[in-house]
């Protein structure tokens, strides 16, 4: 039987643990860069309205998908689904929510890592004096592992989340986002509040912090029906909310069967909103625009992403802010990156750990050492060919495509095959707030509908994808032979990429396979 009585401290913890599960850096690294390249004003409408009709109705079913399972003491969803219907398929759509925390982990922590590494660099002065160009060919030197130090900080980052996990929920999960949430908010607020009242002509600024708020907000009605931006605002809600991942209905699980979930997960969930609209749009862009111009952001936008912006640019335009505001803006900046990346990484682990737990018996130090021993093993081609596209590859199947695949079967199961009288109840249940009826109804029609029209008319995107057709592409206009043999260096890392996650996702259904078996043999059935 599971050695599994893990439990949430209190209600409180188990909120902000949750919110922390959902705020990470993709609040302030992925957002602000989705709506700029949508368009700005375009895609917040859009962005609101997925959240409003897929990731309200998602957070309801997999909050109360993971207590219901969690009751029967399942705590990973191949057995939380799988106590959900008979028909035994529905366990290897479970696989979806281990092996999406797995392989987004070893990408994700080695992100977490980076803001370790310059929290250090902060402190140390290493920007102080140096022009735009240093601070970014520092990044590029920092990416390409010119020296061992960046292991050095992701070993240390994968040690530090091995140990908090092996403390367990309420000794170590719930601990670190106490601390760590209301730090981000203060960081965050701070930072926010000298984006947006940055003065033209203040701390060399050439335009207001304003400037970019207003590009970011204006309503432009152009592009709103433009299906690509429509894809990028529920692509972007997934991401954020942590919702398809497995993540909640794993925290969920450690739940008793009259506690609230209503609630609780509107709490978080707009807890995470709060963090990523109001606070994550307010850093970033109004401050490199305060600088360079809307011309001058959309360049770097286009070229180095989210990352170019936090890392590139950020550390070398809080230098015009004075010695001591230039650290300690610096300071706060990664170290809120630091919080919500950890919080997220915790939220990884979790459904790993409590799978062995629940089914092989493992006790909490060893699940949650070879968790970090997984992530470290996965986690080493993204580190070490991450200017091949390994770390994109990983995010394209792992953090992009599975959410939606197992999110959209996952509302299948909850409202047609449990059934939505059932699924009512269950969201209902000791609730401490009144659920509008019309959620019931969006739960059963309007989010699979939409959920279907993604997935499906993703497809010809997944397969251009999967056929490496821009690389193709590429490959025949270069006549550069050096080039040439990058591209196909890049190419072959890819597919060797995609490989190594198919044969992980086999791997874990296999384990889920054996899993069930045993309890077969046991007579330990599902229920
Ligand atoms: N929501 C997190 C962010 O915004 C990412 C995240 C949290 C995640 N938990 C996850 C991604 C589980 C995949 C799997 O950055």
């Amino acid at each position: 039987m599971s050695s599994n009585k893990e439990a949430w401290g209190s209600r409180v913890g188990l909120v902000l643990a949750m919110a922390g599960n959902a705020v990470g850096l993709g609040n302030f690294l992925r957002f602000p860069v989705q709506a700029i390249q949508n368009g700005g004003g375009s895609f917040i409408i859009p962005y609101l309205v997925c959240f409003l009709l897929m990731g309200i109705p998602l957070l309801f079913v997999e909050w109360s998908m993971g207590r219901f399972g969690g009751n029967y003491g399942h705590h990973s969803t191949p057995f939380i689904l799988g106590s959900m219907s008979k028909f035994g398929f529905w366990k290897y759509i479970g696989v979806f929510g281990i092996f999406t925390n797995l392989a987004v982990a070893a990408y994700y922590c080695y992100l977490e890592s980076w803001t370790l590494g310059y929290i250090w660099h902060s402190v140390s002065g290493t920007f102080s004096g140096q022009t735009r160009d240093d601070v970014a060919n520092f990044f590029t030197g920092y990416t390409s592992l010119s020296n061992a130090q960046p292991i050095i900080f992701w070993l240390i980052c994968l040690v530090l989340n091995t140990w908090i996990l092996s403390r367990g929920l309420s000794g170590g999960v719930e601990k670190v986002a106490k601390v760590g949430m209301p730090l981000l908010i203060v960081f965050g607020i701070f930072l926010a509040i000298r984006g947006i009242t940055l003065t033209e002509g203040s701390a060399g600024a050439l335009y207001s912090g304003t400037t970019g708020l207003n590009y970011l907000w204006t309503p432009n009605f152009d592009t709103i029906w433009e299906p690509k931006v429509w894809l990028a605002a529920a692509g972007q809600i997934f991401f954020t909310l942590s919702v398809g991942m497995g993540s909640i209905q794993c925290y969920a699980s450690y739940l008793k069967s009259r506690d609230d979930v209503a609630l609780n997960a509107m709490s978080a969930g707009w807890m995470n909103e709060f963090v990523e609209v109001v606070l994550g749009g307010a850093i970033v862009i109004p401050i490199t625009v305060g600088y360079f111009g809307i011309d001058g952001m959309l360049e770097l936008v286009n070229k180095a992403g989210g990352l170019g912006l936090g890392f590139r640019t950020l550390p070398f335009l809080f230098q015009q802010w004075g010695p001591f505001l230039a650290v300690a803006a610096s300071v706060m900046w990664f170290g809120l990156l630091f919080f919500a990346g950890i919080t997220s990484s915790l939220a990884m682990g979790t459904p790993c750990m409590g799978f062995l737990q629940d089914e092989f018996g493992w006790k909490r130090n060893n699940a949650a050492f070879a968790f970090g021993a997984a992530v470290f093993i996965l986690g080493l081609p993204t580190v070490l060919f991450f200017n091949y596209g390994v770390f994109d590859e990983y995010d394209y199947w792992a953090g992009t495509v599975s959410l939606v695949v197992f999110a959209f079967f996952e509302i299948i199961l909850f409202a047609w095959i449990f059934g939505m009288n059932k699924g009512w109840e269950e969201i209902t249940r000791g609730a401490d707030i009144k659920v509008p009826i019309i959620f019931r109804y969006i739960i059963q029609y309007v989010t699979p509908v939409i959920l279907g029209w993604v997935f499906f008319s993703s497809i010809p995107a997944i397969w251009e994808t999967i056929s490496n057709k821009g690389l193709y592409e590429q490959l025949a206009t270069v006549t550069d032979a050096v080039q040439k043999a990058e591209l196909e260096k890049t190419m072959l890392y890819r597919n060797l990429s995609r490989l190594l996650l198919l044969a992980v996702w086999a791997g874990i259904a296999f384990m889920v396979y054996i899993a069930y078996r045993k309890r077969v043999r046991e007579g330990r059935f599902l229920l």
